[in-house]
Order: structure tokens, then sequence, then C-alpha cells
């Protein structure tokens, strides 16, 4: 699959190069050309440039940039799927919040005619370079939300090709639970919890 990925940090590479050595066509665009080329050679994408080729390229685009950043970027991509990894948190007093008027439903209004899916916003980057990622013998879970069939057979593409398991778990509307989710859980991580201890399933009573 045609993959253009907008952002050139952490999750571009760390996604990008799962989906790489999975033998998808990636191509890794930022607003600094030379970050682009850096990545995509770090990862061994096929291709990198501006933003506006990577939004070009893809038949399913990453936005892998801070999610105030994120609906700016998301015009002109009517028609394709567009993968919000995004968490749009602030370090409050109470601890992690989400910001109000920002997540997946505020980038869809933002992207007239895109097919957005949440997903990948659940774990840190460094889940993401593992190849798989599997814990204790068994393929990570990701979790996605979107509204259009399209998408969600793209993603569940993408998910499978890099040894995880998708889990469909409702439309757009049920996205602020996983953005919600990832507050959480990243609150507890930098306080030394730990969120994966926290969710046993009554089937392990
Ligand atoms: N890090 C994690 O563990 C993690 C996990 C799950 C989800 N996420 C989410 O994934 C997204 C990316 O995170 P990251 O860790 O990859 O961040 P990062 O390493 O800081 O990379 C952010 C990227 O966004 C670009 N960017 C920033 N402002 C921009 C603008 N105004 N216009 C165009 N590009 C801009 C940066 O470009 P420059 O280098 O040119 O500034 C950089 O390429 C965030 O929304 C984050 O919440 C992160």
């Amino acid at each position: 699959m045609k993959i253009g990925i907008l952002g050139t940090g952490g999750m571009a590479a760390a996604l990008g190069g799962a989906w790489t050595t999975a033998g998808h066509d990636v191509l890794i665009g930022g607003r600094d050309p030379r970050k682009a080329k850096l990545t995509a050679e770090s990862v061994g994408a096929a291709g990198h440039g501006s933003l506006d080729d990577a939004a070009r390229h893809g038949d399913a685009v990453l936005l892998a940039v801070p999610a105030t950043v994120a609906p700016q970027l998301a015009g002109g991509l009517a028609g394709r799927t567009v993968i919000d990894c995004t968490n749009a948190i602030s370090p409050t007093g109470d601890g992690l919040m989400l910001d109000p008027g920002s997540g997946a439903r505020q980038l869809a209004a933002a992207a007239p005619g895109a097919h957005v899916v949440k997903a990948f916003n659940l774990c840190h980057v460094s889940i993401w370079t593992l190849r798989p990622p599997m814990f204790e013998n068994v393929p990570l879970t990701v979790p996605y939300c979107t509204d259009h069939p399209a998408a969600a057979a793209v993603i569940e593409t993408l998910i499978s090709s890099i040894g995880c398991v998708p889990a469909a778990c409702g439309g757009l509307a049920r996205a602020g639970y996983l953005e919600a989710t990832a507050a959480l859980a990243i609150g507890m991580w930098w306080s030394g919890g730990q969120p994966r201890a926290a969710f046993p399933s009554p089937a392990e009573v």
C-alpha cells in the first residue's frame, strides 16, 4: 500500500519503519526537507519530500504531528484514509488533561470527505519500533475507531501487516474514548504506575 506520512519525528520513524519492513511503499514528508530525508533514510522508506508530497502519495496518510497542527494539514485529503495518532493532552495541576476542542472528530471536521480513523495513539513510540510488538508471546492489540468501512479495511491491513491485532471499537464518535484512555495511561506511566496491570479480563479470574 502507498502510505504518506506527514511528520518526521518519533512516530513517523517508528510506524514508517514498521510499514516499510512490512513491504509498504512509504513516503515521509516534513516541513524541513533535510529532516524528511534523514528520517526516511533511517528507516529505509521508499521516499521523502514535502508535506504536500506525502499527502499526495498516500492511499493512506498518517498525521504524525502535534494534535494542534493536524487539522491545519488535513485539507485536500478527500477520499483517502487519514490516520490520526495524535494525543491532545496537556499537563495540569490535576494530571494530564485532554485539550478541549481537539481530537479526531475536530480533525474530521477540518478534512471534508477524508476517511478519518483514530489509531496508534495508545502506545508509546518505543512500542511501535518492536518487530513485531509482542508481549508474553501475545501480539499487541491495536484499537481503532472510524465511520468508514473503506478506512476500516485499510487500517486492518496496516495493523495486521506489522504483526498486531486490529480491534474495531466503533465509529469516530467513540474516538474520544481512545483519546481519554491515552491521557489516563500516560498519566499513570508518568507517575510510576502500570496501566497494563489495571485492566485484567474477567476471564482471567
Ligand atoms: N511520542 C509518542 O510516544 C507518541 C505515542 C502516540 C501518539 N503520539 C502522537 O503522535 C504525534 C507525533 O508525535 P511524535 O512523538 O512523533 O512527535 P515529534 O517527534 O515531536 O515529531 C513531531 C513532528 O511534527 C512536525 N511539526 C511540528 N509542528 C509542525 C507544523 N506547525 N507544521 C508541520 N509540521 C510540524 C515536526 O516537524 P519539525 O521537526 O520540523 O518541528 C516533527 O516532524 C503527536 O500528535 C503525538 O501526540 C506520540
